[in-house]
């Protein structure tokens, strides 16, 4: 076994951990996080099944960005739609069988690669050319979007350019998930990529990345607008009022 396979494997093992520990402390952190006041951004919808509506608007179609800006909605939601044909399609390095509609998007999920660098370099060029968004940025925006910029370049480069043995790619993420680990080709684009895959796994606990889990928590956009109805009393400060 090479030192690089070995180095990968190590890496991922470590990544994944990380990924899934850090995601897993930090949704338990907002869940936990005391939402004291009813505050859903009016007109709000009244019931459950409205709410659980509003917040699937907002994960599928973007809709308070939309609202309120149309470019960052375009850009953003490019990126996104993108981002999620891209990994639909990456799951055949990681099943077997690949199931039907995995083999179906697979052209599609190529080409949302073009999507995704479109999308991130829109976003990135609004950093520079927007005054007042230029005054606010801090290099870690910069640097997620590097790092975005740098995996989807370096996918498209192996797809496009110089291709890779996709199939003992393949082999050696199989083999990492069942405790087998496989030689990794060492073509350079390769390496690139899954570097900056697990750079990406080991920083998303840690960055503003986290707005994915974090959207379901906003109380502006969670909370049913029904004050009159119910009284709104957080189950710690029920507890208090016990005492
Ligand atoms: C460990 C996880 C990953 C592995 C093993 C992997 C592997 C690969 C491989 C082998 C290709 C070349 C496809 C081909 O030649 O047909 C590729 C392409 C690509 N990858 Fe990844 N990748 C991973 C994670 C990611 C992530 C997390 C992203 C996005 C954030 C991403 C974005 C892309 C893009 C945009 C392309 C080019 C378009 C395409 O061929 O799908 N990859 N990846």
């Amino acid at each position: 076994m090479s030192t690089l396979t070995i180095f990968f494997a190590v890496l991922y093992y470590a990544a994944a951990l990380l990924l899934v520990a850090g995601l897993a402390y930090k949704i338990y952190d907002y869940a936990r996080t005391p939402a004291p006041l009813k505050i859903p951004t009016t007109p709000a919808p009244i019931t459950g099944t409205g709410v659980a509506l509003r917040v699937a608007r907002e994960v599928v179609v973007f809709e308070s960005l939309f609202k309120s800006n149309k470019w960052i909605w375009l850009f953003g939601w490019l990126f996104h739609v993108s981002l999620a044909l891209v990994l639909a399609r990456h799951l055949r390095y990681f099943t077997e069988p690949v199931a039907g509609w995995v083999t179906f998007i697979q052209p599609f999920g190529t080409y949302a690669g073009f999507g995704m660098a479109i999308g991130l370099a829109g976003l990135w060029a609004r950093r520079f050319l927007v005054d007042r968004v230029r005054y606010i940025s801090t290099a870690s925006d910069h640097l997620m979007l590097a790092l975005l910029v740098g995996i989807g370049v370096s996918g498209l480069m192996m797809k496009f350019v110089s291709p890779t043995d996709v199939v003992a790619v393949k082999t050696f993420m199989l083999g990492l998930m069942y405790f087998d680990v496989q030689p990794l080709p060492a073509d350079t684009p390769l390496l690139v990529h899954l570097a900056l895959v697990a750079i990406l796994m080991i920083v998303f606990p840690l960055s503003k990345l986290l707005h994915a889990p974090g959207l379901f928590f906003s109380p502006t956009r969670n909370q049913a607008d029904n004050p009159r109805e119910r009284r709104h009393l957080a189950p710690w400060a029920a507890r208090l009022e016990q005492k």
